[in-house]
């Protein structure tokens, strides 16, 4: 940082108190439009924190003032800088009533099934990450594709009218899923194609740093969608063996948090797929576990697990765990046509081939 830099942050640090009141966040939505607004924020710490990947008043709100370390700022200053950014995006964390206000600008995304947005409450919800996992072919990516599709319809038809963000590690994305999905739901495939961002991650390392830097694209396309489809598949391949599984975890836990903020500071529903693995259970056989443990259980809000019935389109798909919803579990279908319902009658013809 050259003097006049310094100079010039000192000099707006000084000037201009952090500000948190109530009655002045209106104001300061409109005065901090870019992280350079910010008071505290000159050229040079702007530069740094963008080489973080705080490119946005957004994420710089959800920080924390440890993580603004490597910027070189005392940490009072980081905090005035994360206070302010706070109040410029209408949020606080400091009171409980913020925090309910936050809950009820909580939006909810349909999966395309009417019977699984019912066991999630009405579809999945912005700001939390659901978590899908099951085996391979039970309908993961079908989910993610369909979920890209349906988050650009308005409000009315279970969207959000917004875009999505696709991190592909599997090179499992495919267009003419999305062309056959948004053909069905009477939208213009080339226009649904356009407001999909698709960023394919080659190692972990790189899928994290996709996301670290992800803030300015999730606002410029009005992203209300950010999938990371597999969670896990890097992560499991690179850190090998017993005496990597802290490096693992440390990473993965880190990757959740950043993936949380994104969805909390830009009101988005976070999804990711995660595959499983059979772990040898003394009492009761093999039980089926997700991958990742405790890290992944405990930072992904919703889970559920997807399940293919013996033959055909059919899955079953399970609420596990949510913070405030009791377990279900309904049946769905992968069709050419998507994520679909399964009507009374195909249950009914079900039913009674089964009992045959
Ligand atoms: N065009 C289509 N029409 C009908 N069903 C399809 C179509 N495309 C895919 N499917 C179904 O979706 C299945 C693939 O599901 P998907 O790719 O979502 O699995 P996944 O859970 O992501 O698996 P993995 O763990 O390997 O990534 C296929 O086996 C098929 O049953
Ligand atoms: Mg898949």
């Amino acid at each position: 940082m050259n003097e006049e830099d310094a100079e010039n942050e000192k000099e707006q640090e000084e000037e201009q108190e952090p500000v948190t009141a109530q009655s002045e966040m209106e104001l300061n939505k409109q005065k901090y439009q870019f992280i350079e607004d910010l008071p505290g924020v000159g050229p040079a710490t702007a530069l740094k924190l963008k080489e973080l990947g705080y490119h946005t008043v957004e994420s710089l709100a959800m920080a924390t003032s440890r993580e603004l370390d490597p910027v070189g700022v005392s940490e009072k200053k980081a905090f005035q800088i994360i206070e302010a950014a706070r109040s410029a995006i209408g949020i606080s964390f400091i009171r409980a009533d913020e925090l309910f206000k936050m809950r009820k600008n909580v939006l909810r995304l349909s999966t395309g099934s009417k019977a699984l947005d019912k066991v999630v409450d009405g579809g999945l919800e912005t700001q939390t990450i659901t978590e899908f996992y099951g085996e391979y072919g039970s309908g993961k990516s079908q989910m993610c594709h369909q979920l890209c599709v349906n988050v650009q319809l308005p409000p009315e038809r279970g969207g959000l009218n917004g875009g999505a963000l696709y991190v592909d590690t599997e090179n499992t994305f495919r267009l003419e899923r999305i062309v056959q999905m948004s053909k069905f739901l009477d939208l213009d495939p080339e226009t649904v194609v356009k407001n999909i961002i698709y960023a394919e991650a080659y190692t972990s390392d790189h899928q994290m740093f996709l996301l670290e830097n992800a803030d300015e694209i999730i606002k410029k396309n009005n992203i209300k969608l950010i999938i990371v489809d597999s969670l896990t598949a890097h992560f499991r391949s690179e850190y090998l063996g017993r005496e990597m599984l802290a490096t693992r975890q440390q990473k993965l836990n880190k990757h959740m948090h950043k993936l949380i903020a994104l969805a909390r500071a830009f009101n988005a529903v976070a999804v990711v797929t995660n595959q499983v693995m059979a772990k040898p259970d003394q009492f009761f056989g093999d039980a089926i576990h997700p991958i990742g443990g405790n890290i992944v259980g405990h930072t992904s809000h919703t889970r559920i697990y997807l399940r293919k019935a013996p033959h055909g389109p059919i899955r079953i798909a399970r609420l596990v765990s949510s913070p405030y919803l009791p377990e279900g579990e309904e049946i769905l279908k992968v069709t050419e046509n998507g994520i679909e319902d399964v009507s009374e009658e195909e249950k009914a013809e079900k039913a009674s081939k089964s009992r045959r």
